[in-house]
C-alpha cells in the first residue's frame, strides 16, 4: 500500500481532489493461489483441512476499496484507520503484512462527471459488496449514457455520477453472460479487450478482477499510460521480462532463483522480486524504476504471474455474428469474445529523469523550484544545439529531429503556433522573430478553438504544437485535425515520451525537466528558447540576417546568467506582494515582444493566487482597458528598453495622468521611466537582446504571483480547481 500512496503522492501535483486504491484481501493464513510464499509447515497442515481450505479461499476472494476526498493524506489516514488498525472488526489480521503476489491499483480523480466525493472517486466496482470488478481510468468515456442505459435496462445498479463506472459493470455484464453463453476459458486480457471495444472516448485503464487473482490488465487509448518494469534478479528475471518465454503461463516464478530466510518465528522461501507499474505519468514509478515502456493507442497489457504480455487489438469492420455488440441487441443471445489481437513488442526505455527532479529539496514549494531552476534549464535546453566556435562564441543552431524537415517548412503557405494557457502565450512571445526570421506569414491558434471553429489548415501549412505535458486533449485534437488537413505537425514538448511528441513529423524536446507545479514556469521560458533555435535555424541560410543571427545567438549564450541575475529581485517582490496581497484586480501592459509577458503574468497570478488580473496589449488601452484606471487599480507596464520603448512610455504618461498605481518594468540601466513617473514602483531587470528579452521579464511577474499566493494563504503547487494535465478536452 505504502507504494500505492507514494505513487499518488507523487502525482497529486497534478491537482486532483480526490483519491482511492484497491488491493487483496489477503488472508496470511490462508493458501493462496496468487501467493507463492510458502511458510514451512503450515501448508500441508492446512491441505488436510479441506473444509478450513474452503472457508479460505472465500476469504481471500475480497478486493478492499478505500477512497476519500481532498489531499492524499486523507486517504493514507483513512486507510491506517480502516484497514490497519487494530482496534476496530475490520480485517485487521491483515494488517502490514507482505505478500509475494500481489496487484493493487489506485488513482487520483479531477472530477469531470460528478462532484469530487467519496462515491464518485476511483476505484469503481461492479458492485460495491463483492467488489468482483474493480477499474481506474484516466480519460473520459464519451458513450457512457448509452452504455448505463443498456446496462440498467438489464437491472444493473449505478451508485455514481461518473463516466467510468459503466466499465466495471461492463465487465460483470460481459463476464456473465460469457460464462452463461458457455464461454468458461474467457481469459481476463480477453475480457477487458470486450470491454473496451464497447468504449468511445479516451482512456488508460487498470482492470483488477476477484475472477482472476494477482492478475493486472491495462488498456490504453487516447490517454497516456506507461509501464515500468523493476527486478532485482537481472539475470533470470530481465529474460522473461524481455519475453523470452513463450508462455505467459510460464510464469517467470518458475525459473527464478529462491532463497530461504530465517526469521525470529518462521523460515520463509522466497523468490527475487519483479514489479511492474502503471501510470500515467513517469513520476509515480521513477523511485522504483527507470526502466518503462509506453504504452500506444489500442495496447492491452496483461500482468499475470510474475510475467507481462503486449497485445494490439486489431480493428474490426463488424461484430462477429451471435455476438451483441454490449449495446442493446436483445437478438443475439449468444456471447462470444470476438475481438482480435497480436501480440506486440514494445522497447524499453531508460527514464533520464532523477528522483531529486520530483522533489523539493530546499525550496518550500515546486514552483518556487522551478522559477529558480530556469537559469539551469534554459541551458539544458540550448544544450548541444548551440553549437560553439573554438573561442566559445556561439556558431550555429543545430536540431537534429528537425533538419530534415527544415526545407519543407521553409518552403511553407504559412506557419501556425498552436497550444494552450502558458504554451499558447510562448508562441504569443516568438511570432514576432519567427515573422522576422522567416519571412513567413505566422498566425497563432487556441488549441481549443481549432475543432471549434474547424480552422483552415492546408496541406502546404507548418503546424507547430507546444505543450509542456504533450498530454493536453485540445492541443492533441488540434493535431489530429491538422495531421488530417495534411499539414506538417511539429512538437515544442517538454515531455518526452508524450501522446504530442510522438505524433508529430519532428519537433523539439525543451528539456525543461519534470514541471510539477501546476503553474507553468521553467516550461514557459524553455518553450520561447527552443523556438528561437528553430527559428534560427530555418534562417541559416539567409545572409541579410546574418547579424540580426549572430546577436541572438550571443545573446541566447548570456541568458542563463542574466536569469540568475533576474532572480535576486527576490526580495523586493516579496515587498511588492505585500503591498499588493489585498487587492482584487491587476492589469498588466505589455506590447511587441512583451504582449506575451502582460498575458502570462495576468495568467500566473489569477492561476495560482486567485486575485482576477488582466494582461493587456498596451496599444489598446484607450479602446476601453483606460476606462478601469484610478488611483486605486494597481497596474504593471512592462517598459524594458526595445523598438516599444517610446510608445510605453507615453502608456506611462497616460496611466499617470489618471493617477493609476504604478509598477514599471524597467531595463537595468534606464534612467528615463523613472523621470516619467517619479512615484511608480520600479523593477528592474538585466537588459537582452530584444526577442529574449521577454524571458527575463517574466521572471519578476512570476516571483510577484508566487510570493502573492503565499502571503494570500493559497496552495500555488495545486491552485483551486486546476489540474497540470488537462487530459479531457
Ligand atoms: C499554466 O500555468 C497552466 N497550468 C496551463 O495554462 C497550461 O499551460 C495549459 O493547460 C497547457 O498545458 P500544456 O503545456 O501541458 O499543454
Amino acid at each position: 500500500m505504502d507504494k500505492l500512496i507514494i505513487g499518488l503522492k507523487r502525482l497529486e501535483y497534478r491537482g486532483y481532489d480526490s483519491a482511492g486504491f484497491a488491493i487483496d484481501d489477503y488472508d496470511y493464513d490462508s493458501l493462496d493461489d496468487c501467493d507463492d510464499r510458502k511458510v514451512e509447515g503450515e501448508d500441508d497442515a492446512d491441505a488436510d483441512d479441506e473444509e478450513k481450505k474452503n472457508k479460505k479461499k472465500k476469504k481471500k476472494k475480497k478486493i478492499l476499496v478505500c477512497r476519500e476526498v481532498g489531499k492524499i493524506v486523507n486517504l493514507e489516514a483513512l486507510a491506517e484507520k480502516e484497514l490497519f488498525n487494530d482496534n476496530n472488526n475490520n480485517n485487521n489480521n491483515n494488517s502490514i503484512k507482505p505478500m509475494n503476489n500481489c496487484a493493487s491499483i489506485a488513482h487520483t480523480r479531477w472530477a469531470t462527471h460528478g462532484p469530487p466525493n467519496k462515491i464518485n472517486t476511483h476505484p469503481h466496482t461492479s458492485d460495491s459488496i463483492e467488489n468482483e470488478f474493480v477499474v481506474v481510468h484516466n480519460g473520459i468515456i464519451t458513450n457512457h449514457a448509452p452504455l448505463r442505459a443498456m446496462l440498467e435496462r438489464r437491472g444493473m445498479k449505478f451508485e455514481t455520477e461518473t463516466d467510468t463506472e459503466v466499465i466495471p459493470k461492463l465487465c460483470k455484464f460481459l463476464s456473465d453472460k460469457f460464462e452463461e453463453s458457455g464461454e468458461k476459458d474467457v481469459s481476463f486480457r480477453q475480457l477487458a479487450m470486450e470491454v473496451t471495444r464497447q468504449l468511445q472516448g479516451a482512456y488508460a485503464l487498470v482492470f483488477k478482477s476477484t475472477k482472476y487473482p494477482g492478475e493486472l490488465v491495462a488498456a490504453k487509448r487516447g490517454s497516456p499510460l506507461l509501464m515500468g518494469i523493476s527486478d532485482d534478479d537481472s539475470g533470470e528475471v530481465s529474460g522473461v521480462i524481455n519475453r523470452t518465454n513463450d508462455d505467459l503461463e510460464n510464469n517467470i516464478n518458475k525459473k527464478r532463483k529462491t532463497t530461504t530466510i530465517t526469521t525470529n518465528t518462521k523460515k520463509i522461501t522466497t523468490t527475487p522480486k519483479v514489479e511492474f507499474y502503471f501510470a500515467s505519468d513517469a513520476s509515480a514509478m521513477v523511485e522504483h524504476t527507470k526502466r518503462v515502456l509506453v504504452l500506444e493507442d489500442y495496447d492491452v497489457c496483461h500482468c499475470k504471474n510474475g510475467g507481462y504480455k503486449i497485445y494490439k487489438v486489431e480493428k474490426q469492420k463488424h461484430a462477429h455474428p451471435g455476438y451483441t455488440s454490449g449495446h442493446d441487441s436483445p437478438e443475439y443471445g449468444l456471447y462470444k469474445p470476438v475481438v482480435l489481437s497480436k501480440e506486440v513488442e514494445r522497447t524499453i526505455e531508460t527514464l533520464e529523469m532523477e528522483v531529486e527532479s520530483i522533489m523539493k529539496g530546499e525550496f518550500d514549494h515546486f514552483m518556487q523550484k522551478e522559477i529558480f531552476e530556469q537559469p539551469e534549464a534554459i541551458a539544458s535546453t540550448m544544450r548541444g544545439r548551440l553549437v560553439l566556435d573554438v573561442v566559445g562564441a556561439a556558431e550555429r543552431v543545430v536540431l537534429g529531429g528537425m533538419s530534415q524537415f527544415a526545407d519543407t517548412i521553409r518552403r511553407s503557405r504559412r506557419i501556425i503556433l498552436c497550444g494552450c494557457g502558458t504554451s499558447y502565450n510562448s508562441a504569443v512571445a516568438i511570432r514576432q522573430l519567427f515573422e522576422e526570421l522567416t519571412d513567413l506569414p505566422v498566425t497563432l491558434e487556441l488549441a481549443s478553438d481549432v475543432l471549434d471553429r474547424r480552422c483552415p489548415f492546408f496541406r502546404d501549412d507548418t503546424c507547430i504544437f507546444i505543450s509542456q505535458s504533450g498530454e493536453t486533449a485540445d492541443t492533441l485534437k488540434a493535431l489530429e485535425y491538422a495531421k488530417a488537413k495534411g499539414a506538417l505537425c511539429v512538437g515544442i514538448v517538454n515531455t518526452v515520451g508524450s501522446a504530442i511528441s510522438r505524433a508529430t513529423d519532428c519537433g523539439v524536446h525543451i528539456n525543461a525537466g519534470a514541471e510539477i507545479g501546476v503553474a507553468s514556469t521553467k516550461a514557459y521560458t524553455c518553450q520561447i528558447v527552443a523556438m528561437v533555435l528553430v527559428a534560427l535555424s530555418l534562417s541559416e541560410d539567409s545572409r541579410s540576417k546574418h547579424t540580426r543571427r549572430d546577436d541572438i545567438m550571443q545573446g541566447l549564450l548570456k541568458l542563463p546568467s542574466a536569469m540568475k541575475e533576474c532572480l535576486k529581485l527576490d526580495a523586493k517582490l516579496i515587498e511588492l506582494a505585500q503591498e499588493l496581497k489585498d487587492e482584487h484586480s491587476l492589469l498588466i501592459f505589455g506590447r511587441g515582444f512583451n504582449y506575451a509577458t502582460a498575458l502570462e503574468g495576468a495568467l500566473k497570478v489569477k492561476e495560482v493566487a486567485l486575485v482576477h488580473s488582466e494582461g493587456i496589449l498596451a496599444g489598446e488601452m484607450k479602446h476601453g482597458p483606460l476606462a478601469l484606471v484610478d488611483e486605486h487599480m494597481p497596474i504593471i507596464v512592462v517598459c524594458t528598453n526595445d523598438g516599444c520603448y517610446e510608445k510605453q512610455q507615453s502608456v506611462v504618461q497616460q496611466l499617470k495622468a489618471r493617477d493609476g498605481r504604478l509598477i514599471l518594468i524597467v531595463s537595468e540601466d534606464d534612467k528615463e521611466m523613472e523621470k516619467t513617473a517619479p512615484e511608480a514602483i520600479i523593477l528592474r531587470v538585466p537588459k537582452v537582446v530584444d526577442c529574449l528579452q521577454a524571458v527575463v521579464n517574466i521572471v519578476p511577474l512570476q516571483l510577484l504571483s508566487y510570493h502573492l499566493t503565499i502571503l494570500r494563504g493559497h496552495n500555488c503547487d495545486q491552485p483551486r480547481n486546476l489540474a497540470k494535465s488537462v487530459t479531457v478536452e
